[in-house]
């Protein structure tokens, strides 16, 4: 079964061609990332702009690439939230012309079941139970995957995602945008315990996390720094925050893991790209027994391959959109 799918949920548009789930024809990507450098983030209206100039041509190069046409298409999925509601809806729309023109099923998908679809995509042998941290730049999320299409939150951010905590902080260090990466190059070498940083651990809930404390407490780091005139050891604050990150999530993630007992712990999201977080869940992991699965690399950013074999577990599962198919800007990881 050939599925044509969507992405434009942020800053990337992308159309892939995934075939039976796990395998990838087709993965066409552009990212509009260069463009939201100059404003330090990204800027919703130009976003959907980009989106709509093009997700067209994406069609016809991800089906070229395939080696198929149009008619060879299924059934096209698309990711219909969580996300900039303006950049889903581009998406959204031109899903659903294709789909009502070539007659096909039409499948919506979360944004971030698809990314925790990208470790199916990685490792062919992955099957459900495992449990799930999803870090991206909009979610932080401990996911039990129960199934493809049957989750439960173990645990999330009770204020910011780990990625927007990356992406601040590396705005007011002028490192660039998105921050997650280039914070992720300058902490290479950094001495971890150069600067102390707060933990919170919110009662009651042991598996839930927090950012902002950390955001602001790096941010008036650079900011007194800046105002006194004095030079601050760049790679130690980089090492030190992205250890506070690691620390925040990697414990929490075991703990969920070790509630549940599957043997089996997976990372989803753009910041599962982080080499901190990648390398304390390795150790983690031998430690506990359980087994790791991290998806590659290029796919743990937004792409529309994760979209594709997420939407074929969703078509499995009898999940079908009419043309009445809306985008949201929130919605619910256990809802679907
Ligand atoms: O999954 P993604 O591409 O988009 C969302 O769905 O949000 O994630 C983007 C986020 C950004 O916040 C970016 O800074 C972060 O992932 N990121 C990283 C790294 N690479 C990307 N964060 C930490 N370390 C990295 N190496």
């Amino acid at each position: 079964m050939n599925i044509l799918a969507f992405e434009s949920s942020c800053d990337e548009t992308a159309a892939a061609v995934v075939r039976d789930g796990r395998t990838v024809l087709a993965d066409a990507i552009a990212s509009q990332a260069e463009m939201h450098t100059i404003y330090g983030g990204v800027v919703p209206e130009i976003a959907s702009r980009k989106h709509v100039e093009a997700i067209a041509g994406l069609t016809d190069q991800a089906l070229a690439q395939a080696g198929l046409t149009k008619r060879d298409v299924d059934a096209v999925a698309v990711t219909y939230g969580p996300g900039l509601i303006g950049a889903l809806l581009v998406g959204v729309n031109f899903a659903k012309a294709l789909a009502y023109g070539l007659g096909v099923p039409l499948v919506p998908v979360h944004h971030v079941r698809g990314h925790i679809a990208a470790n199916y995509i990685t490792h062919l042998d992955l099957e459900p139970p495992f449990v799930c941290l999803c870090v991206s730049g909009g979610t932080t999320l401990i996911v039990d995957v129960r199934g493809y299409t049957e989750m439960e939150i173990l645990g999330a951010t009770r204020d910011d995602a780990a990625g927007e905590c990356f992406d601040k902080v590396a705005r007011v260090l002028g490192i660039g945008y998105p921050g997650g990466a280039p914070m992720d190059r300058l902490s290479q070498g950094g001495d971890d315990r150069r600067y102390a940083f707060p933990q919170v651990h919110v009662h009651d809930a042991p598996l839930d996390m927090s950012f902002s404390g950390l955001k602001t407490a790096v941010i008036n780091l650079i900011h007194n720094a800046q105002q006194k005139g004095e030079k601050l050891d760049l790679p130690g604050l980089a090492a030190s925050f992205s250890a506070a990150v690691s620390e925040m999530l990697v414990p929490r993630v075991m703990a969920a893991a070790r509630s549940r007992d599957y043997g089996k712990v997976a990372v989803a999201g753009g910041v599962a790209a982080n080499s901190r977080i990648r390398a304390d869940l390795e150790a983690a992991c031998a430690r506990s027994g359980d087994r790791l699965y991290l998806p590659r690399l290029s796919l743990c950013g937004d792409n529309g391959a994760m979209i594709g074999c997420q939407g074929y577990y969703e078509y499995l599962a009898g999940r079908r959109a009419g043309m009445d198919l809306n985008a949201y800007a929130n919605r619910d990881i256990q809802l679907g």
